[in-house]
């Protein structure tokens, strides 16, 4: 199939750099080399429709070095960069994706993805899943499966499972340990503030930071933010993860009474109008609002638009509402998950565990060819050989239960 890019004359900027990440990304580096030998996808087509940056570009040659014929399109418009797209079709991968694609285009994007036929996928967010699911019914009988990426996608996966409307066997990478305690906390918590601070370039020590949602990601987010100096408030629906935020030091409230205390405002739910229009009317003047949720819903865009008299553009990145109340809120990267929208990504030693459980989940799903449409974990043997395999990188030696020890556990009698 022809590639869909802006500019194939990009592609040197974009080598700079994936070969820049993969230079910090050894768990991946490991696995090329194994694959160039084994050659695992060998005959096989692989998609994969994730934020096309470096390093997920350089997971897709990893792919392709294990034999597969690789084919990408964004997961997000905005997270979308056009060198390294130039970069992959230059390197033999099939693209479908530009920056700033309009909503059709994004989707014919995905559309064109589908048509691909893929043995194996990779999704984040859960877009091509449903493009597949709802479109090329014909086309999924011949999918192996795929692994999603996401904590919405998994949502999604599950809600489609009760439904029985799911229709090939998914991993559900999102929940495995090396991604939710490395990714979802340690690199939204450095990435959303990285993309927030290059964009806005204005201080957080003594600002008020409110965190909506105290998942995984919202703690990643908030202990940052304490770590810049911040005062960090945390809004929360669930009892227990509101009491976990007390307990880690955060003050807790609802978001209306948050609202006219902010200066910064970071949605971490997953839920859609988090931030409401009652919420924007009660801020103050100048704070700054920024999603770090998978879709542009978090923040209601139509509420802020209602509230304003004027809408101008301020720096990259940044929208001004100004508002009838003579305040004015900014808006980040559009309201989209702005450490990719307006930054990079998370870093690359933390996407190297992340990339290495999707690759190794999809050699996995290949070794397992007859499973049940279902929403599968990633078995614990994959999870801990990418731990591991990071602690080798890192030269980090760890201690082994004893045959004593292992027998201890596995008894029941004192
Ligand atoms: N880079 C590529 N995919 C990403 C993701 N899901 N989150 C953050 N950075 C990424």
């Amino acid at each position: 199939m022809q590639s869909q890019i802006r500019d194939l004359s990009l592609a040197p900027s974009g080598w700079v750099k994936i070969n820049w990440v993969k230079a910090h990304m050894p768990i991946l580096n490991s696995l090329e080399e194994e694959f160039r030998q084994t050659k695992p996808f060998q005959g096989k087509k692989v998609a994969i429709c994730l934020h096309l940056e470096a390093k997920t570009a350089y997971m897709a040659q990893v792919i392709a070095a294990g034999g597969a014929t690789v084919a990408v399109a964004a997961s997000n418009p905005l997270s979308t960069q056009d060198d390294v797209v130039a970069a992959l079709v230059d390197s033999g991968i099939t693209a479908f994706a530009w920056h700033g694609a309009t909503a059709e285009e994004y989707t014919n994007h995905i559309h064109q993805l589908a048509q691909f036929k893929p043995d194996l996928f990779i999704d984040d967010g859960g877009d091509l899943t449903n493009v597949l699911h709802n479109h090329y019914q014909e086309i999924l009988k011949d999918i192996i499966g795929g692994c999603e990426e996401t904590t919405t996608g998994i949502i999604r996966l599950r809600s489609m499972a009760n439904d029985k409307a799911l229709k090939i066997p998914m991993i559900a990478v999102n929940d495995a340990l090396s991604k939710y305690f490395f990714d979802n906390r340690y690199g939204t918590g450095q990435s959303v503030w990285d993309a927030i601070m290059r964009t806005t370039n204005l201080v957080v020590a003594g600002k008020t930071v409110v965190v909506v949602g105290y998942g995984w990601c919202g703690k990643g987010t908030a202990m940052r933010a304490k770590g810049l100096g911040a005062k960090v408030i945390v809004t929360e629906i669930d009892p227990i993860k509101a009491m976990e935020a007390m307990m880690d030091g955060f003050s807790v409230m609802p978001l209306i009474e948050a609202a006219p205390l902010g200066d910064y405002f970071i949605t971490v739910t997953g839920n859609k109008s988090v931030i409401a229009y009652e919420h924007l009317a009660a801020m103050k003047d100048k704070a700054i609002l920024a999603n770090a949720g998978h879709f542009d819903v978090e923040i209601d865009k139509n509420a802020l638009e209602k509230l304003s008299s004027s809408i101008t553009p301020g720096k990259p990145n940044i929208t001004e509402y100004h508002l009838t109340n003579g305040r004015t809120l900014y808006l980040l990267g559009e309201g989209r998950l702005v450490n990719l929208s307006a930054g990079d990504g998370h870093p690359a030693e933390i996407m190297d565990l992340t990339f290495g459980l999707q690759t190794l989940s999809l050699v996995h799903l290949l070794h397992n060819p007859n499973l049940a449409a279902a929403v599968y974990s990633v078995p614990k043997e994959i999870d801990q050989r990418v731990a591991l395999l990071k602690l080798k990188a890192l030269s980090i030696k760890i201690d082994k239960l004893t045959p004593e020890q292992e027998a201890y556990l596995n008894s029941w009698q004192v």
